[in-house]
């Protein structure tokens, strides 16, 4: 089966085209990070409009890229939510039309559900059954995943995701959006014990997240530390961003260890956007060997969003026979556990 994948829940309009036999023939992406820069976030008008702008263009790039005329394509998969209704309903609406012009099944994805699968992408995927820390601009989880749609949510942020966190802490520092490549960047020129930040939550018991006094604690050590000016000086201000982004890192690596010992599962897949970052994959490497598991994660460019995860997932549950009716269906917010399972638990 050949699936055309969609990708519009955000700032980035993601195409791919992935076969059951060849793997994934294509992929492209055009990133609106350009339009929302000098806004210092997404502006989700801009976004939309932006979509509408590229997605047909890039669907016809991505279909010669992979040598396929639309006759070869056996299906369309769009990210349905959760995410900004306007950018979703660019790509539900053309995945849908398309797969009605083409006479061909559809169906909507669960945008996280992509990134849980990214991995799947890879040389060596994980086997199932296996824990994942999904961590993005808007989520924060820990999942115990036993099949594709058998899902488990152990834990999750009780109010900013680690992606959001980053973001905001490098607004703070006056860095570019978006945050999390930029904090990491600085954070290679600081002094890491210069400073020490909590880790959130990490002291009791449980597999949630907090990170809002995280970004409080951010906001202090910044206006404590700042002279003249309004940031602090450069070296300092290097010194911040490699004290947070230890924090962070921390805090997701000591749940991912404790998710790890109450189920028993040795294996763990960390996926979204933030699974980008050199650090956290060096220490969560490092860790989870210490104990004899193993670590997956996506190549780099599909840690954040990309078509590539929503063509796979699209034709992992398009093979097994679901599909959609022809509704537009857009699902800003959309729980994850309790998609239809392609498995019995
Ligand atoms: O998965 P993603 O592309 O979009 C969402 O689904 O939200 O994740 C975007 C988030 C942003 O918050 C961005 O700052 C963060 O991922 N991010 C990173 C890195 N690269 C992207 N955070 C830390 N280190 C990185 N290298
Ligand atoms: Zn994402």
């Amino acid at each position: 089966m050949r699936v055309l994948g969609i990708e519009t829940s955000c700032d980035e309009t993601g195409i791919a085209v992935y076969d059951s036999n060849g793997g994934l023939l294509a992929h492209d992406l055009y990133s609106q990070i350009g339009v929302h820069a000098e806004y210092g976030g997404v502006v989700p008008e801009l976004a939309s409009r932006d979509h509408v702008r590229k997605i047909l263009p890039l669907i016809k790039q991505v279909l010669s890229d992979a040598n396929t005329t639309a006759k070869e394509i056996d299906g369309l998969a769009y990210t349905s939510g959760p995410g900004l209704i306007g950018a979703l309903m660019v790509g539900v609406c053309v995945g849908r039309a398309l797969a009605y012009a083409w006479q061909v099944p559809a169906i909507g994805i669960h945008h996280m559900e992509g990134h849980l699968l990214a991995p799947m992408l890879e040389e060596s995927p994980p086997a199932f059954p296996f824990i994942a820390l999904l961590v993005s601009g808007g989520h924060t989880q820990l999942v115990e995943v036993k099949g594709v749609g058998i899902y488990h949510i152990l834990g999750q942020s009780l109010d900013d995701a680690a992606g959001e966190a980053f973001d905001k802490a490098a607004k703070m520092l006056d860095l570019d959006y978006p945050g999390g490549p930029a904090i990491a960047e600085l954070a290679k020129k600081g002094v890491a014990e210069k400073f020490k930040f909590p880790r959130p939550m990490t002291d009791r018991p449980g597999l949630d997240f907090s990170f809002s006094g995280l970004k409080t604690f951010t906001l202090n050590t910044i206006v404590k530390y700042r002279g003249d000016d309004v940031l602090p000086d450069d070296q300092t201000s290097a010194d911040i961003a490699c004290a947070f982004e230890e924090a962070v890192i921390d805090t997701l690596t000591i749940k991912c260890l404790r998710a790890l010992k109450q189920t028993g599962l040795k294996r763990l897949v960390v996926a979204g956007g933030v699974s980008a970052n050199e650090r956290l994959r060096e220490k969560l490497t490092e860790r989870i060997h210490k104990i004899n598991g193993e670590v997956f994660y996506a190549r780099h460019e599909f840690c954040t969003d990309n078509g590539a995860m929503i063509a796979y997932a699209g034709c992992q549950r398009l093979l097994a026979g679901y599909h959609e009716d022809l509704a537009v269906t857009a699902k800003p917010r959309w729980p994850m556990d309790n998609l239809m399972p392609l498995t019995e638990e």
